[in-house]
């Protein structure tokens, strides 16, 4: 009920309640003051109440919010809430037609035709089995299927089940139908498997070449301390190669295990290139070789960054042009570059072999070389790499590899500019 309603009721109420008290005394001047009291004392009383809320109880008239919304526009905004679902879902009527497919449906199996027969859009037997099954016993199946798209061949998964009867305005039996997409998670799992054989198979190696030696020292090398010495050598290399693997692995799961966890430490990156460089420049120098850092020392690439992880990858880097470059090796803060908005660069050169094109897209997948005996003579891992890329990927950042072949390597990583605030 309305509020002027309600209002009109009582002065109502209150011209009743003083008539009535002054029927019962006599009609005169003291007849009219009592009219007239009774009359302000009834329509105070109302207010008040109406006013401490006693009315809101009485009202049960639904709002404008609350009046029935018609059928259809209820049907319309249903339909707009399963078409902009994530999943892709079709509806098959009783009689075999796919009624319905939502938007995600029409991307993940774009050969499914509405109105047609599901057995013109489904070839795969148990997915036909399935929909046929759970019309006749109403129970919940699955089956997965392969098609081949222009991408390569997919695994979908279909999911069916049975709809109440009552659904939608007719009482015929629909079996609701969810299509998956299994073709990523099954390559993760592909790469996370295939990332347990090369690790345990780089582990292997060293390993079954350190039983072959201490089997031989036990038995027919026992008495010959020349050969005893070059074993053990040869033990102990194997075992460092094993301990440096051990190393990278961990330190690559540590990485990885905080890979969207922002880092909360600042640095300046500029010094700690510059730090990891001096760091090396003995053993370069000691192979004939030198190293040029040119990073300006004014501090201004002070950034969000975890100051160890950093250093590992200017240590990764070096490491590379130690091991697999030549000539001098340069380590320096590069000018701007558009593929790279807001961002700095600090390249790490030499003038090395290089490496072939069609190498460089794959250099940071764990455990690939380009010349794996090479790397494992040098004393590599094949995750350096892997581990700066994950790195800079906490970090925002970004590795851009060129090389010519026969000229040199350059790895620069590029880090959100602190001076550029974006
Ligand atoms: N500066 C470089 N010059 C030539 N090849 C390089 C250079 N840096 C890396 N590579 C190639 O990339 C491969 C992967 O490097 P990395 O992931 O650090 O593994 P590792 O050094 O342990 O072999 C190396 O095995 C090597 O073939
Ligand atoms: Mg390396």
């Amino acid at each position: 009920m309305q509020i002027r309603q309600r209002l009109w009721i009582y002065l109502g109420l209150s011209l009743a309640a003083a008539a009535a008290g002054t029927a019962v005394a006599r009609i005169g001047e003291t007849g009219w003051t009592l009219f007239g009291t009774l009359f302000l004392c009834v329509l105070v009383a109302t207010l008040i109440l109406e006013a401490v809320g006693f009315g809101s109880e009485v009202d049960r008239s639904p709002g404008p919010v609350e009046r029935p919304v018609p059928d259809g526009i209820r049907e319309k905004f249903a339909r707009r809430i399963l078409d902009r679902l994530p999943f892709a879902l079709i509806l098959i009527h009783a009689d075999g037609r796919i009624t319905y497919l939502n938007d995600s449906a029409r991307i993940v199996a774009p050969w499914i035709e509405r109105r047609s027969h599901y057995t013109n859009s489904f070839r795969a037997p148990m997915v036909l089995d399935a929909v046929k099954a759970t019309f006749a016993d109403g129970k919940s199946r699955s089956a997965d299927f392969f098609v081949v798209s222009g991408t390569g061949e997919r695994h979908l998964q279909a999911k069916v089940a049975i709809l109440p009867k009552a659904f939608g305005r007719d009482q015929q039996r629909r079996v609701v139908m969810e299509i998956e997409d299994l073709t990523e998670k099954d390559a993760s799992a592909k790469t996370r498997s295939r990332f347990v054989a090369n690790a345990s198979h780089e582990l292997r190696t060293p390993l079954a070449s350190i039983l072959g030696y201490v089997e031989t020292l036990l038995g027919p090398a026992r008495d010959d301390p020349e050969i005893r010495e070059e074993f053990l050598r040869i033990v102990h290399d194997q075992g460092l190669r094993m301990q440096r693997l051990i190393e990278d692995l961990m330190s690559l799961s540590d990485i990885e295990f905080d890979e969207h966890v922002p880092p909360e430490s600042s640095c300046d990156v500029l010094s700690l290139a510059a730090r990891a460089a001096e760091a090396l420049r003995p053993l370069v120098e000691a192979d004939g070789r030198s190293i040029s850092v040119r990073l300006p020392e004014d501090g201004k690439k002070k950034m969000a960054g975890d100051p160890d992880q950093l250093t590992q990858v200017f240590v990764n880097l070096l490491d590379n042009a130690v091991r697999y470059g030549a000539g001098t090796i340069t380590l320096e803060l590069t000018g701007a570059d558009p593929r790279f908005p807001g961002m700095f660069g600090i390249a790490v050169s030499d003038e090395g072999k290089g490496i072939a094109r069609e190498h460089i897209p794959h250099l940071t997948e764990r455990f690939y070389r380009v010349d794996a005996s090479e790397s494992r003579q040098k004393g590599g891992t094949g995750l350096g790499l892997a581990i700066v890329k994950h790195i800079l990927n906490r970090h925002r950042g970004v590795l851009d590899i060129r090389s010519d072949p026969g000229a040199g390597s350059c790895f620069t990583i590029w880090l959100r500019d602190p001076e550029t605030r974006s």
